[in-house]
C-alpha cells in the first residue's frame, strides 16, 4: 500500500501553503493539467473529427469512471455543469399541479437546492422547509414527519455543507418510498471522502459535483438516476444530446435516448469532464475507505484540540456522524479566518457557522498540528489580528 503522503507531489499547491479547504475546492492534481493539454492538442490537431474520437461520448466515459466512487452501476451517471443543473433536470421530470406537489427540504440545505425548488413554485410546487433549531444538525424525526402522501420529492444533502453532519439517508429514503415520494441525495460533500453505496441505499437520484473532495475542478456536475426508474422519465429540461438520434436533427418534440443519455442537455463540456477524470482516478486508486480512515483521524485531532481549548465545535463530535470537515466557532471567527489565510493556512468561513477546516488524503498530521497552533496564537491575540 502506498504511503498517502506520496500523493502530495501530485498536488503543487501543497508546497506553498497548508491546504485545509477541500470541502470548497480540492487541490489540483498535475494530471488535470495533462488532461487539459490533451484536450487542447486534440482540438488543435484533430479539429471537428475529435467529436467522433471520444468527445461526444465524454459524458458517459466520465460518468463510468465516477460510478464506482458513488457505488452505482456503470451507465447510470450523466455529467452536467453543476448540481443546480442536475437538480433542475430531476425537478423537470415531475408535475406540480396535482395533490402530490410538495417538495420537502431542510433549512440547512445548500442554498442552490432551495433556490431551485422555490423557483418551481410558479409551476405549483409547494416547498416545505423543515426548520433546524441548531446550526449543526437537522432533527431527523422532524424531517421524516414532514414527508407524507402529498410529497413528490425529497432533496437532501447526505452531508450538510456548513457542519459536515451526516444525515440518516437510509431513514429518509425509506420514508420517502413508503409514501410514494422520490428522494434526491446531494452527495457533493460526501463523494470522495465518505464511502458511498448509493445502489444499496436505493435512493432514486443523486447529484453532486467534482470541485471538492474529488479534486476534479469546476464544470463537472453529475446526476445518478436509479436504473429501473430511468427509462420512464422524461425531463422537460432537455436538449438535442438527449435525443435518441441527435445527428438526424429531427424537428418536433424529443424522442429520448436510452439512459443515461436521456438526461443530457446540449453539447458536452469536453474540457471540464476530461479534467475531472484526473481527480477521480486518484480517489479511486487510493480508495474512499482509506481516505475516510485518514480523514476521521485528522478531523478527530482537530475536534479534540478544539474541545481542550474550549472552542465551540459546530460539527458532530462523533466521528461516524461527521463528514470530512470540522467547523469551529472561536471569538471573532471571521477576523481569525482572515488572519489564518494571511498565514497561508487555507480554510474558509461561513456565516452562522464558523471556520471550516478540512484535511484530505494529502494532508499530514504535522500540517494539522501547525494549523491548530497558528489558530491558537491568533485566538489568543484577540480580535482584529492581522497575520
Ligand atoms: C452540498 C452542496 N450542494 C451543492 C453545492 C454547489 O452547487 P453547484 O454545483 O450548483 O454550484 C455545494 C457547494 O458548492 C454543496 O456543498
Amino acid at each position: 500500500m502506498t504511503d498517502l503522503a506520496s500523493w502530495r507531489a501530485q498536488f503543487p499547491i501543497l508546497a506553498t501553503c497548508t491546504y485545509l479547504v477541500s470541502h470548497s475546492l480540492g487541490a489540483m492534481p498535475l494530471g488535470a493539467r495533462d488532461k487539459l493539454a490533451r484536450f487542447a492538442d486534440q482540438w488543435a490537431t484533430r479539429g471537428v473529427r475529435a467529436w467522433h474520437e471520444g468527445w461526444w461520448e465524454i459524458g458517459r466515459t466520465t460518468g463510468d469512471l465516477l460510478a464506482p466512487i458513488l457505488g452505482v452501476p456503470r451507465g447510470s451517471v450523466s455529467m452536467h455543469q453543476n448540481v443546480s443543473v442536475a437538480q433542475a433536470i430531476v425537478a423537470s421530470c415531475y408535475r406540480y399541479d396535482g395533490p402530490r406537489r410538495r417538495v420537502v427540504m431542510s433549512a440547512l440545505e445548500f442554498p442552490t437546492n432551495l433556490y431551485l425548488y422555490h423557483a418551481f413554485e410558479r409551476f405549483g410546487a409547494e416547498v416545505v422547509v423543515v426548520p433546524a433549531d441548531d446550526p449543526v444538525r437537522v432533527d431527523t424525526a422532524r424531517f421524516l414527519d414532514a414527508i407524507d402522501e402529498r410529497t413528490v420529492l425529497v432533496p437532501f444533502s447526505l452531508v450538510l455543507f456548513k457542519s459536515a453532519f451526516v444525515q440518516d439517508a437510509q431513514a429518509i429514503v425509506e420514508k420517502a418510498r413508503r409514501v410514494g415520494a422520490h428522494a434526491i441525495a446531494d452527495v457533493y460533500q460526501a463523494a470522495g471522502t465518505l464511502p458511498l453505496d448509493l445502489a444499496a441505499l436505493g435512493v432514486e437520484y443523486a447529484v453532486g459535483g467534482s470541485v471538492k473532495w474529488l479534486c476534479g475542478g469546476p464544470g463537472a456536475g453529475y446526476l445518478y438516476v436509479r436504473p429501473d426508474l430511468a427509462p420512464s422519465l422524461a425531463p422537460a429540461v432537455t436538449g438535442w444530446a438527449a435525443h435518441a438520434r441527435p445527428f438526424q436533427f429531427e424537428a418536433g418534440s424529443i424522442d429520448y435516448a436510452d439512459p443515461s443519455e436521456r438526461f443530457q442537455t446540449g453539447t458536452p463540456n469536453v474540457a471540464a469532464w476530461s479534467m475531472a477524470q484526473a481527480g477521480y482516478e486518484i480517489v479511486a486508486n487510493i480508495g474512499v475507505a482509506r481516505i475516510r480512515e485518514h480523514s476521521q483521524r485528522l478531523t478527530g485531532r482537530i475536534v479534540d484540540h478544539a474541545l481542550a481549548r474550549g472552542y465551540e465545535v459546530r460539527s458532530p463530535l462523533a466521528a461516524e456522524a461527521r463528514g470530512g470537515t470540522v467547523t469551529l466557532a472561536v471569538p471573532n471567527s471571521e477576523q481569525v479566518a482572515q488572519a489564518l489565510l494571511g498565514r497561508q493556512v487555507i480554510i474558509d468561513h461561513r456565516p452562522g457557522a464558523g471556520i471550516r477546516m478540512a484535511p484530505h488524503f494529502y494532508t499530514t498530521e504535522a500540517e494539522v498540528d501547525s494549523a491548530l497552533a497558528t489558530l491558537d496564537e491568533l485566538v489568543s491575540a484577540g480580535a482584529g489580528v492581522v497575520g
